[in-house]
């Protein structure tokens, strides 16, 4: 098989889930994963035959992509703000949109750059936002949280990786009683409720963890209820709460903030869902 064979394998034998653009950027991301071609590489070495060792592995790529398993998780990469981050089962692949959310964080951060801000992210997956956040701007104090020690053993690496100095800490946040004291709390909790598991796609409901999305549907505001009560108390004076939201419960979010924080925004997303909020104290 040569790199070409390999092209119209994949173009014409995915399945349908995956739309054309789809379907090169898959035999692209597989070519670099396994041969470490970048494009331009593929199309000088489109006639050059594959090594047997290496057909195996790409083969093995793609049955993976055949069983609708996301890229992601096959190359155990994902890239986040610019950064490349490990992932595993035991987290979420990052989301565009919580690229949103960090970008917003930091632009107040960039309000007072000399600033020692210290930084919380509750229920941290990969590291992603605490990671970025040390990454464009060292002089912050950086905290991570998670329940799960699969997750975290990923977020440490990612931080050594990057180089990026950040505290991890293990701990449920709903049995918390009362947190340090912090500059800014940052927190993209589980919040997809059961009866929106028909709009989740299959790959993520297949592959993803369910720890990372899912929430009763009884009380889908558990994690940001508790987060929030914790924060007010634990917010330094202008401090500031940022949150990634269930993009149908962006009133229920502010109603339910409301009696804690008098300033509370709202924000939407590149497709234009609410799907961010900040609140901040005022005391
Ligand atoms: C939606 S994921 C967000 C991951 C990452 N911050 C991101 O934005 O990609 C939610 C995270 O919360 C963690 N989590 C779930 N329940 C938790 C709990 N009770 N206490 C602390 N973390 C929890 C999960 O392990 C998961 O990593």
């Amino acid at each position: 098989m040569t790199v070409n064979d390999y092209k119209k394998r994949f173009l014409n034998q995915l399945p349908a889930f995956y739309d054309e653009t789809e379907r090169l950027n898959l035999f692209y991301m597989a070519m670099e994963f396994v041969l470490n071609y970048s494009k331009a590489d593929v199309v000088l070495n489109g006639n050059e035959s594959v090594l047997v060792e290496n057909q195996q592995e790409i083969d093995e790529v793609f049955n993976r992509l055949q069983d609708n398993e996301p890229i992601q998780y096959i190359t155990q990469q994902a890239n986040f703000f610019g950064y490349d981050f490990k992932v595993s089962p035991a987290t979420l692949i990052p989301r565009p949109e919580t690229e949103e959310l960090v970008d917003w964080v930091l632009n107040e951060m960039k309000k007072q750059p000399q600033k020692n801000w210290r930084v919380l992210d509750i229920g941290t997956g990969t590291g992603c936002i605490p990671i970025t956040i040390k990454k464009e701007f060292p002089l912050a104090e950086v905290f991570a949280m998670d329940i799960s020690t699969e997750a975290l053993n990923i977020a440490k690496q990612n931080a050594e990786n990057l180089n990026a100095s950040v505290t991890f800490i293990e701990q449920n946040i709903l049995s918390t009683k009362q947190l340090d004291s912090y500059d800014i709390i940052i927190s993209n909790p589980p919040y997809v409720r059961n009866l929106e598991k028909a709009e989740i796609s299959e790959n993520v409901l297949q592959h993803e963890p369910h720890l990372a999305l899912f929430v009763d549907d009884n009380d889908p505001l558990i994690f940001y209820r508790k987060i929030t009560q914790l924060a007010q108390k634990s917010l330094t004076e202008n401090g500031l709460l940022f949150f990634e939201i269930n993009q149908y419960l962006g009133n229920e979010m502010h109603e339910m903030v409301s009696e804690y924080f008098k300033t509370i925004e709202l924000k939407k997303d590149f497709i234009q869902n609410d799907r961010m909020m900040k609140c901040s104290v005022i005391r």
